[in-house]
This record gives C-alpha cells, sequence and structure tokens, in this order.
C-alpha cells in the first residue's frame, strides 16, 4: 500500500494518527476500491472504516461495491443496495431501520479498523 494523495503525507488519507483523519465526501469517493493500489473505505454515520481487507466484497464487480468511497448509512438501515439510498443522510428511518444501522456500525467496528470521519 504505497499510496500517498498530492499534499498528504500518510498512507490513509489526510495528515493525524489513525481514526483521526478528515475526508470529505469527495475524498473518500477516492476509495472506491477502482483502484488496486489504494485502500478501500466505506463511511458509517460519518465513521470512516478501511475495508479494505473485504475487497473482494467492495471491489468493482463485488456484491457491495455500490457501498465503497462512499457513506453507506441510509443503505445499510434499509437493506437496500439502490445506489439512490448511498447516502449519510438517515432522516426519517424506522426506529427499526436505526437498530439495523446500529447493529451493522458494530459489526464494522469489530471486523474493520476506523481512519477518521467524514466531513462536510
Ligand atoms: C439475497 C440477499 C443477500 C444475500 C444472500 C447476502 C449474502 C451475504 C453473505 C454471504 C455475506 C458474507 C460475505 C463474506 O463474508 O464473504 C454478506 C455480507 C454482507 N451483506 Fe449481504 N446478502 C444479501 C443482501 C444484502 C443486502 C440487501 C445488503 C444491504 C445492506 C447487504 C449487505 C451486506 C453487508 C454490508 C455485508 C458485510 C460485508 C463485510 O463483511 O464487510 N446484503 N451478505
Amino acid at each position: 500500500m504505497t499510496f500517498t494523495p498530492p499534499g498528504q503525507n500518510s498512507t490513509r488519507g489526510n495528515l493525524g494518527p489513525e481514526g483521526t483523519e478528515s475526508f470529505t465526501p469527495a475524498q473518500l469517493a477516492q476509495f472506491d476500491g477502482k483502484d488496486e493500489s489504494k485502500p478501500v473505505y466505506i463511511a458509517i454515520r460519518g465513521v470512516v472504516f478501511d475495508c479494505t481487507t473485504g475487497r473482494s466484497m467492495y471491489g468493482p464487480g463485488g456484491s457491495y461495491g455500490i457501498f465503497a468511497g462512499k457513506d453507506a448509512s441510509r443503505a445499510l438501515a434499509k437493506s437496500s443496495l439502490k445506489a439512490e439510498d448511498v447516502v449519510a443522510d438517515i432522516q426519517g428511518l424506522t426506529e427499526k431501520e436505526v437498530e439495523t444501522l446500529e447493529q451493522w456500525e458494530t459489526f464494522y467496528r469489530k471486523k474493520y479498523p476506523v481512519v477518521g470521519r467524514l466531513v462536510q
């Protein structure tokens, strides 16, 4: 993993120790799995996870490639793979959907390292 974006000095994104980097949506989108030399990142409720070990699922052609490089909160909450649902907006979710989202966040926190936060 030798990718170093212009103006940045780590392999994981912006400056700062692990877990404290910040990404705009456009920066996060660079980590969509299409470039195999870069890690794969997915955000849930603004927390950015390094899902590179799940590249077979999140890379191009993978079952969940639609989530890569994005905040997938709404889609995870609604168990949806529709592009329109792969957004950070979680307004109007049912209680059950919020619960589903929380379960996914717990799952990702156990499985994948946190890289940082999504900022607008
Ligand atoms: C017929 C429907 C579905 C089947 C049979 C299915 C099957 C699976 C399987 C077998 C895995 C484990 C993959 C692995 O560890 O290699 C998985 C993981 C996952 N599925 Fe599905 N799935 C279905 C629908 C969905 C839908 C609609 C969503 C939308 C949110 C979804 C989201 C996920 C996510 C986020 C993971 C975890 C990936 C990871 O470990 O990082 N799945 N699914």
